[in-house]
Protein backbone atom coordinates (compact mmCIF):
# COMPACT_ATOMS: atom_id res chain seq x y z
CA UNK A 1 0.00 0.00 0.00
CA UNK A 2 1.31 3.75 -0.85
CA UNK A 3 -0.20 6.52 0.53
CA UNK A 4 -1.46 9.12 -2.11
CA UNK A 5 1.13 12.06 -2.29
CA UNK A 6 -1.45 14.43 -2.95
CA UNK A 7 -4.11 13.43 -0.22
CA UNK A 8 -5.91 16.04 1.51
CA UNK A 9 -4.39 18.87 -0.70
CA UNK A 10 -5.88 21.12 -2.90
CA UNK A 11 -4.37 21.50 -6.27
CA UNK A 12 -5.04 24.57 -8.77
CA UNK A 13 -3.98 24.74 -12.27
CA UNK A 14 -4.54 27.10 -14.52
CA UNK A 15 -4.66 26.02 -18.18
CA UNK A 16 -5.39 26.97 -22.10
CA UNK A 17 -5.16 30.36 -24.19
CA UNK A 18 -7.66 33.40 -22.78
CA UNK A 19 -9.52 34.97 -25.56
CA UNK A 20 -9.90 38.61 -25.50
CA UNK A 21 -13.01 40.28 -26.99
CA UNK A 22 -12.81 43.27 -29.06
CA UNK A 23 -16.32 43.13 -30.12
CA UNK A 24 -18.64 40.14 -29.54
CA UNK A 25 -17.69 38.38 -32.39
CA UNK A 26 -14.26 39.01 -32.95
CA UNK A 27 -11.23 38.72 -30.34
CA UNK A 28 -7.49 37.47 -30.15
CA UNK A 29 -6.04 34.08 -28.65
CA UNK A 30 -3.24 31.90 -29.58
CA UNK A 31 -2.61 28.21 -29.97
CA UNK A 32 -2.38 26.98 -26.69
CA UNK A 33 -3.84 23.64 -26.56
CA UNK A 34 -4.33 23.15 -22.64
CA UNK A 35 -3.21 19.56 -22.72
CA UNK A 36 -0.59 19.89 -20.56
CA UNK A 37 -2.40 21.32 -17.80
CA UNK A 38 -5.48 19.14 -18.52
CA UNK A 39 -2.74 16.02 -17.92
CA UNK A 40 -1.54 18.05 -14.82
CA UNK A 41 -4.96 18.26 -13.59
CA UNK A 42 -5.33 14.44 -14.05
CA UNK A 43 -2.02 13.65 -12.76
CA UNK A 44 -3.14 15.27 -9.27
CA UNK A 45 -5.91 13.83 -9.08
CA UNK A 46 -4.69 11.14 -9.31
CA UNK A 47 -2.21 11.53 -6.73
CA UNK A 48 -5.38 12.16 -4.30
CA UNK A 49 -5.84 15.92 -4.69
CA UNK A 50 -8.61 17.82 -4.71
CA UNK A 51 -8.28 19.37 -8.03
CA UNK A 52 -9.69 23.07 -9.18
CA UNK A 53 -9.01 23.34 -12.67
CA UNK A 54 -9.36 26.79 -14.46
CA UNK A 55 -9.56 26.49 -18.12
CA UNK A 56 -9.76 28.86 -21.23
CA UNK A 57 -11.62 28.22 -24.65
CA UNK A 58 -10.11 24.97 -25.07
CA UNK A 59 -11.40 21.78 -26.81
CA UNK A 60 -11.06 19.11 -24.54
CA UNK A 61 -13.11 16.75 -21.83
CA UNK A 62 -12.76 17.14 -17.84
CA UNK A 63 -10.29 14.90 -16.28
CA UNK A 64 -12.47 12.37 -13.79
CA UNK A 65 -12.87 13.96 -10.61
CA UNK A 66 -11.59 17.44 -11.20
CA UNK A 67 -13.21 20.53 -10.49
CA UNK A 68 -13.66 22.41 -13.66
CA UNK A 69 -13.81 26.48 -13.87
CA UNK A 70 -14.67 27.89 -17.42
CA UNK A 71 -13.17 30.75 -18.14
CA UNK A 72 -12.40 33.65 -21.42
CA UNK A 73 -10.44 36.48 -20.58
CA UNK A 74 -7.37 36.73 -18.44
CA UNK A 75 -9.67 38.52 -15.68
CA UNK A 76 -11.90 36.30 -15.80
CA UNK A 77 -9.16 33.87 -14.87
CA UNK A 78 -7.49 35.76 -12.79
CA UNK A 79 -11.27 36.24 -10.73
CA UNK A 80 -11.61 32.54 -10.69
CA UNK A 81 -7.79 31.70 -9.63
CA UNK A 82 -8.23 34.21 -6.79
CA UNK A 83 -11.25 32.27 -5.76
CA UNK A 84 -9.52 28.66 -5.62
CA UNK A 85 -6.24 30.14 -4.16
CA UNK A 86 -8.25 30.89 -0.51
CA UNK A 87 -7.49 27.70 0.20
CA UNK A 88 -5.67 25.81 -1.85
CA UNK A 89 -2.09 24.39 -1.41
CA UNK A 90 -0.77 24.36 -4.72
CA UNK A 91 -0.83 26.47 -7.66
CA UNK A 92 0.57 25.35 -11.02
CA UNK A 93 -0.02 28.26 -14.25
CA UNK A 94 0.21 26.60 -17.28
CA UNK A 95 -2.50 28.87 -18.90
CA UNK A 96 -0.97 30.86 -22.00
CA UNK A 97 -2.43 34.04 -20.70
CA UNK A 98 -2.78 36.76 -23.42
CA UNK A 99 -0.24 39.46 -22.27
CA UNK A 100 -2.47 42.37 -23.72
CA UNK A 101 -6.03 42.56 -24.29
CA UNK A 102 -7.92 44.97 -26.53
CA UNK A 103 -8.31 48.40 -25.25
CA UNK A 104 -12.15 49.03 -26.03
CA UNK A 105 -14.38 47.16 -26.14
CA UNK A 106 -16.99 47.46 -28.72
CA UNK A 107 -20.62 45.72 -27.32
CA UNK A 108 -22.01 45.94 -31.00
CA UNK A 109 -20.26 44.15 -34.33
CA UNK A 110 -17.38 46.58 -35.70
CA UNK A 111 -18.46 47.77 -39.21
CA UNK A 112 -17.16 48.21 -42.59
CA UNK A 113 -18.02 51.45 -42.74
CA UNK A 114 -17.24 51.57 -46.81
CA UNK A 115 -14.22 54.01 -46.56
CA UNK A 116 -11.61 51.71 -47.13
CA UNK A 117 -10.23 52.33 -43.70
CA UNK A 118 -9.30 49.57 -41.26
CA UNK A 119 -9.83 49.86 -37.48
CA UNK A 120 -6.75 50.34 -35.67
CA UNK A 121 -6.21 48.40 -32.43
CA UNK A 122 -5.01 48.93 -29.55
CA UNK A 123 -3.73 47.11 -26.25
CA UNK A 124 -3.42 47.61 -22.55
CA UNK A 125 -1.72 45.07 -20.36
CA UNK A 126 -3.54 42.04 -18.92
CA UNK A 127 -3.20 41.18 -14.88
CA UNK A 128 0.02 38.39 -14.69
CA UNK A 129 -1.93 36.06 -12.82
CA UNK A 130 1.08 33.77 -11.56
CA UNK A 131 2.78 36.76 -10.39
CA UNK A 132 -0.22 37.96 -8.66
CA UNK A 133 -0.42 34.26 -6.86
CA UNK A 134 3.16 34.63 -6.10
CA UNK A 135 2.94 37.76 -4.41
CA UNK A 136 0.16 37.13 -1.98
CA UNK A 137 -0.11 36.68 1.77
CA UNK A 138 -0.47 32.88 1.25
CA UNK A 139 2.21 31.81 -1.09
CA UNK A 140 4.70 34.47 0.64
CA UNK A 141 3.71 32.25 3.97
CA UNK A 142 4.40 29.02 2.30
CA UNK A 143 1.09 27.74 2.68
CA UNK A 144 0.71 28.39 -1.45
CA UNK A 145 3.22 26.75 -3.81
CA UNK A 146 3.65 28.17 -7.17
CA UNK A 147 4.82 26.70 -10.00
CA UNK A 148 5.20 28.37 -13.08
CA UNK A 149 5.69 27.63 -16.74
CA UNK A 150 7.61 28.67 -19.38
CA UNK A 151 7.50 28.26 -23.58
CA UNK A 152 10.36 30.25 -25.26
CA UNK A 153 11.72 30.21 -28.76
CA UNK A 154 15.80 30.26 -27.83
CA UNK A 155 17.75 30.69 -24.48
CA UNK A 156 15.28 27.79 -22.45
CA UNK A 157 17.85 27.52 -19.66
CA UNK A 158 18.44 31.34 -19.07
CA UNK A 159 15.39 32.29 -19.39
CA UNK A 160 13.76 29.84 -17.32
CA UNK A 161 15.81 30.68 -14.31
CA UNK A 162 15.44 34.68 -15.09
CA UNK A 163 11.68 34.05 -15.13
CA UNK A 164 11.56 32.15 -11.88
CA UNK A 165 13.55 34.91 -10.27
CA UNK A 166 11.48 37.64 -11.60
CA UNK A 167 8.27 35.94 -10.43
CA UNK A 168 9.63 34.84 -7.49
CA UNK A 169 8.50 31.48 -7.17
CA UNK A 170 10.44 27.99 -6.06
CA UNK A 171 9.77 26.01 -9.29
CA UNK A 172 9.34 27.36 -12.85
CA UNK A 173 9.36 24.57 -15.74
CA UNK A 174 10.66 24.67 -19.34
CA UNK A 175 9.01 23.36 -22.26
CA UNK A 176 11.85 22.38 -23.76
CA UNK A 177 11.61 23.21 -27.83
CA UNK A 178 11.09 23.02 -30.66
CA UNK A 179 7.49 25.31 -29.62
CA UNK A 180 4.98 23.06 -29.95
CA UNK A 181 1.06 23.42 -30.03
CA UNK A 182 -1.41 20.12 -29.46
CA UNK A 183 1.60 17.88 -29.62
CA UNK A 184 0.88 14.98 -27.20
CA UNK A 185 4.33 14.68 -25.83
CA UNK A 186 6.72 17.34 -24.43
CA UNK A 187 10.00 17.45 -22.39
CA UNK A 188 10.75 19.62 -19.30
CA UNK A 189 13.27 21.84 -17.56
CA UNK A 190 12.75 22.13 -14.06
CA UNK A 191 14.44 25.19 -12.78
CA UNK A 192 14.49 25.37 -8.54
CA UNK A 193 16.92 26.81 -6.33
CA UNK A 194 19.05 23.60 -6.45
CA UNK A 195 19.67 24.11 -10.40
CA UNK A 196 18.04 22.23 -13.46
CA UNK A 197 16.58 19.02 -14.40
CA UNK A 198 15.72 17.21 -17.20
CA UNK A 199 12.42 15.01 -17.52
CA UNK A 200 13.03 13.72 -21.19
CA UNK A 201 10.36 13.64 -23.77
CA UNK A 202 7.59 11.54 -23.37
CA UNK A 203 3.74 11.48 -23.38
CA UNK A 204 2.43 14.75 -21.82
CA UNK A 205 0.20 12.46 -19.65
CA UNK A 206 3.53 10.28 -18.20
CA UNK A 207 5.48 13.57 -17.75
CA UNK A 208 2.67 15.13 -15.95
CA UNK A 209 2.74 12.38 -13.30
CA UNK A 210 6.33 12.44 -12.74
CA UNK A 211 5.86 16.96 -12.66
CA UNK A 212 3.27 16.32 -9.59
CA UNK A 213 5.81 13.81 -7.90
CA UNK A 214 8.20 16.40 -7.93
CA UNK A 215 5.87 19.27 -7.34
CA UNK A 216 4.82 17.10 -4.18
CA UNK A 217 8.21 16.54 -2.57
CA UNK A 218 9.23 20.52 -2.64
CA UNK A 219 5.85 21.74 -1.81
CA UNK A 220 5.90 19.55 1.82
CA UNK A 221 9.71 20.54 2.00
CA UNK A 222 8.72 24.24 2.03
CA UNK A 223 5.22 23.98 2.86
CA UNK A 224 3.17 24.22 6.46
CA UNK A 225 2.70 20.21 6.63
O1 LIG B 1 5.54 36.16 -18.13
P1 LIG B 1 5.35 34.93 -18.94
O2 LIG B 1 4.08 34.92 -19.72
O3 LIG B 1 6.49 34.56 -19.81
O4 LIG B 1 5.27 33.76 -17.84
C1 LIG B 1 4.70 32.51 -18.07
C2 LIG B 1 4.12 31.97 -16.81
O5 LIG B 1 3.32 32.95 -16.16
C3 LIG B 1 3.18 30.81 -17.05
O6 LIG B 1 3.20 29.99 -15.89
C4 LIG B 1 1.83 31.50 -17.21
O7 LIG B 1 0.77 30.63 -16.90
C5 LIG B 1 1.95 32.63 -16.22
N1 LIG B 1 1.22 33.85 -16.60
C6 LIG B 1 0.08 34.24 -15.90
N2 LIG B 1 -0.56 35.41 -16.25
C7 LIG B 1 -0.10 36.18 -17.25
C8 LIG B 1 1.05 35.79 -17.95
C9 LIG B 1 1.68 34.63 -17.61
O8 LIG B 1 -0.35 33.53 -14.99
N3 LIG B 1 -0.74 37.30 -17.56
Amino acid sequence: FQPKVLAGRHVLVTAGPTFEAMDPIRGITNHSSGKMGFAIARAAREAGARVTLVAGPVHLGTPRGVDRVDVQSARQMLAATEAAAKDADIFVATAAVADWRPANHSDQKIKKDGSGQAPTLAFVENPDILLAMAQSERARSGALFCVGFAAESENLVAHAKAKRERKGIPLLVGNIGPLTFGQDDNALLLVDADGVRELPRAAKQVLARELVAEIAVRARASGRK
